[in-house]
């Protein structure tokens, strides 16, 4: 776990704490997502875990050793950081940039490689392609996902990842998503990665936290954030579509009825499809309520409007 406790951090020469007496927790194997508006002091947070920035007061501790006991090299071999605006270095190949931290783990050249193959193929950049590649020959999108492999290079158990999508267009976004759930479902690590987007802190993180000026302002599940924020603030950064939001975060099976009264024929929704999903199919067949089907196809319920709104409606624990 990392804990976060009481901390402040005034940089040299400014007058207003980039960070005030923050305290938060990101659970051995869980996703925490960091949002607020620029400037709040997410980064400088993530700094701080890894000692590229040393707090003023407050102490942050990771499986209960106090990070400042150990020397930054270590620490950052076992912490994977996708830095804000990559960072790749710039005379090095896309493979080099990959390898830097197995290099330092003195791993064997042959195994540097195939995890370099295997990291470039996770992130959807063809390895016989890319791997020889400089940063200057590469997008934008395209070296946020080298810095994201590079990362994940050492397997590291903590990871930090400061806005790690945000210059991906929203397909290979939507994909990477996909390609994160399922390794973070295998390997349990511990995420601390920061976002401007309310959709991806929802879809990613098991909690969520807000922060404003250095502070924090609330943290929770994304759906009790989307459901109960705390003030217009929490609020505005749900946006418009906040209940929607809230309604891709809950599984049909939470609306299901039974006996299914919405017949066996036409349009059927998946039981392990979100509420959001459908609601969308029910608004397209334009009927009051479809089947839900498991997943040898069989009706198991059905799910309707009345019975997404009364799910919607009632409190959450
Ligand atoms: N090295 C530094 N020296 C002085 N001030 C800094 C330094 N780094 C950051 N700051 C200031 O500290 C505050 C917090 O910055 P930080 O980078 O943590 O914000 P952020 O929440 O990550 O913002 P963004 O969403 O734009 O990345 C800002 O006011 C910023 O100007
Ligand atoms: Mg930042």
């Amino acid at each position: 776990m990392i804990a976060i406790r009481n901390v402040s951090k005034v940089y040299e020469g400014t007058k207003n704490p980039a960070v005030r007496d923050l305290s938060f927790d990101v659970p051995t194997g869980e996703v925490v997502a960091l949002i607020g508006p620029s400037g709040c002091g997410k980064s400088t947070t993530m700094r701080m875990v890894n000692r590229l920035v040393e707090p003023d007061s407050g102490t942050i501790s990771i499986d209960g050793e106090d990070v400042r006991s150990l020397r930054p090299e270590t620490l950052r071999r076992h912490i994977g950081y996708a830095i804000q605006g990559v960072g790749l270095f710039p005379h090095w190949t896309v493979a080099q940039n990959i390898g830097v931290v197995p290099g330092l783990l003195q791993w064997d050249r042959t195994r540097i490689a195939e995890r370099t193959h295997e990291l470039l193929d996770l992130v959807g950049l063809d390895p016989a392609v890319y791997a020889d590649k400089h940063h200057d020959e590469l997008s934008g999108g395209e070296a946020q996902r080298v810095g994201v492999a590079r990362a994940l290079a050492a397997d590291p158990p903590v990871l930090l990842m400061d806005e790690p999508f945000s210059a991906v267009d929203p397909l290979t976004r939507d994909r990477l998503h996909a390609e994160f759930r399922k390794i973070q479902s295998a390997l349990r690590k511990t995420v601390l990665f920061v976002t401007h987007d309310m959709d991806e802190a929802a879809q990613l993180g098991d909690r969520i936290v807000v922060m404003r000026d250095g502070g924090l302002v609330q943290q929770d599940t994304p759906e009790r954030v989307l459901a109960y924020p705390v003030d217009d603030f929490v609020a505005s950064f749900g946006g418009t579509e906040r209940a929607l939001r809230r309604l891709s975060l809950a599984p049909v099976t939470e609306a299901l009825y039974t006996p299914n009264t919405a017949g066996a024929e036409g349009p059927s929704v998946a039981s392990t499809a979100s509420l959001r999903e459908a609601l969308a199919i029910i608004l397209k067949a334009g009927l009051p309520s479809i089947p839900v089907r498991d997943g040898d196809g069989a009706v198991v319920g059905a799910v309707s409007v009345e019975s997404i709104v009364e799910r919607f409606r009632r409190p959450l624990t």
